[in-house]
């Protein structure tokens, strides 16, 4: 059975589709299921943001056939991992598990490099496109230990 691992933010257009695909990247298919969600549904349907579509494909990585959803409570069954992005992301996941095994599921992504320190993701949206780049780099690191501590497993 593939591992599977969700990665979540607010919109699922910025962030979380950014960190489906660098994870995706750094892991084998037929083994790893990585996809992403938002805990809002204003974009459900749509492409990433045409930024994060940018800048992942200038580092390689082609996004745009992903589309947005809404993170739903079947999400806590059908993921072994849930990666939030920041701490509100975190409070709106939380509130929706139904058990603690649910719960114990769901980390705050960047605390896979920086333990307990609960550091955000900034949300870049209504910035200028230097925060895209930021938020490549840090889930890129992110995502390097992620896969490295998977492929351990
Ligand atoms: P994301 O960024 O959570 O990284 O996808 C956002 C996208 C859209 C909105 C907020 C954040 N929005 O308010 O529409």
């Amino acid at each position: 059975m593939k591992t599977r691992i969700l990665m979540v933010c607010l919109g699922n257009i910025c962030r979380s589709p950014l960190a489906e695909g660098i994870l995706q990247s750094k892991l084998n298919r037929s083994e790893f299921l990585v996809d992403s969600a938002g805990t809002g549904g204003w974009h459900s349907g749509e492409q990433p943001d045409k930024r994060s579509i940018r800048i992942a494909k200038k580092y390689g990585i082609d996004i745009s056939s992903q589309r947005a959803r809404q993170f739903t409570v079947i999400d806590f069954e059908r993921f072994d991992y849930i990666y939030v992005m920041d701490s509100s992301n975190y409070q709106n996941v939380l509130s929706l598990a139904p058990d603690e095994q649910a719960k114990s599921k769901v980390k705050m992504v960047m605390n896979e490099l920086f333990e307990d320190e609960n550091v955000d993701v900034p949300d870049p949206y209504y910035g200028m496109e230097d925060g895209f780049e930021n938020v490549y780099k840090l889930l890129n690191e992110v995502c390097t230990e992620i896969a490295q501590k998977l492929l351990k497993n």
